[in-house]
């Protein structure tokens, strides 16, 4: 997608801050710098991407997270996500959206993506990533209509195309229906595993925030001011917690509140309540 921006003359792209990754070693900024794009970053607040700074930078195009935001785990709220469409209208821009968990949203129905509101602008890309596993190496792209050749073209330059057995596979899962009944139940067992996180943390460490939607796989905890997230991290750690923090998320670092991002997608339910019980035991 990238590539075939960059062939129609973008230059510069926008990804979150913070984000998948801090600019400076991310997938997604090294993708665009290896087919000559530059990359900026914008900032996310509690209602996802900041469209008003994403419009001072001037750039084209603009990777975003709008059905929960990643790290952050926010909704890309309503009037930004009209903001956001109008700027790429007006500024001759591209949103690549990144639906990259949407299948897991577990108090009600996600939010629709933004393709549908203007399928000439944006691109949206799905993963079984997260609902198979991520080595099955599939995914799905939509693409606005006049880019479409060009995309198919540029994905057949990189990679000579995805295995057919494969997405064979994948297409008869979804045809059964067992795929539908697999999203079904691990959605439960997922919403369990993050109500045991809820339960654990106003438990053992009452006065650690904890916000993100009910959704995907992570939530972010508030440290206390005065706590150091790098030290958290490498405390639990010896204690055989392992803790993500926000900082290596972060592409800027200044005046940075200490936060955790705490995942529960492969974390069981018991393991959960200990290691949230350990945080607690050092934050204290
Ligand atoms: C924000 C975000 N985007 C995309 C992906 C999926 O990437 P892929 O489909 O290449 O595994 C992930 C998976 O970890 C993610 O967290």
């Amino acid at each position: 997608m990238l590539r075939a921006l960059s062939q129609l003359g973008v230059q510069r792209a926008a990804l979150e801050d913070p984000g998948y990754g801090d600019l400076a070693v991310s997938d997604s900024a090294r993708a665009a710098r290896a087919v000559g794009i530059d990359v900026v970053p914008v900032p996310v607040d509690e209602f996802g991407l900041n469209v008003t700074a994403l419009e001072a930078s001037g750039v084209r195009a603009v990777v975003v997270t709008p059905a929960h935001q990643s790290p952050t785990g926010v909704v890309l709220a309503a009037k930004r996500r009209h903001a956001l469409l109008e700027w790429a209208a007006r500024n001759d821009g591209f949103v690549i959206e990144d639906d990259y968990d949407s299948e897991f949203r577990y108090d009600r129905e996600p939010v629709g993506v933004l393709q549908g509101l203007a399928p000439d602008r944006v691109f949206t890309i799905g993963t079984v990533s997260k609902s198979l596993a991520p080595a099955v190496r599939l995914g799905w792209v939509l693409v606005p209509p006049a880019l479409a050749d060009a995309v198919a073209a540029e994905k057949r330059v990189s990679d000579r195309g995805s295995s057919g057995l494969d997405q064979l596979a994948v297409a008869a899962l979804l045809e059964s229906g067992r795929y539908d009944r697999h999203l079904r139940r691990m959605r439960a067992v997922y919403a369990r595993r993050r109500g045991v996180l809820i339960d654990s943390l106003a438990r053992h460490a009452p006065g650690v925030r904890l916000t993100g939607l009910a959704a995907g796989f992570h939530a972010v905890a508030h440290l206390p001011e005065s706590a150091d997230e790098r030290a958290v991290v490498a405390a639990a750690r010896q204690r055989s917690v392992g803790l993500y923090g926000m900082g290596p998320e972060r592409s800027t670092t200044v005046a940075a509140p200490p936060q955790l991002v705490l995942g529960f997608g492969n974390v069981g339910e018991r393991a959960v309540e200990s290691g949230i019980a350990a945080v607690a035991d050092l934050l204290r």
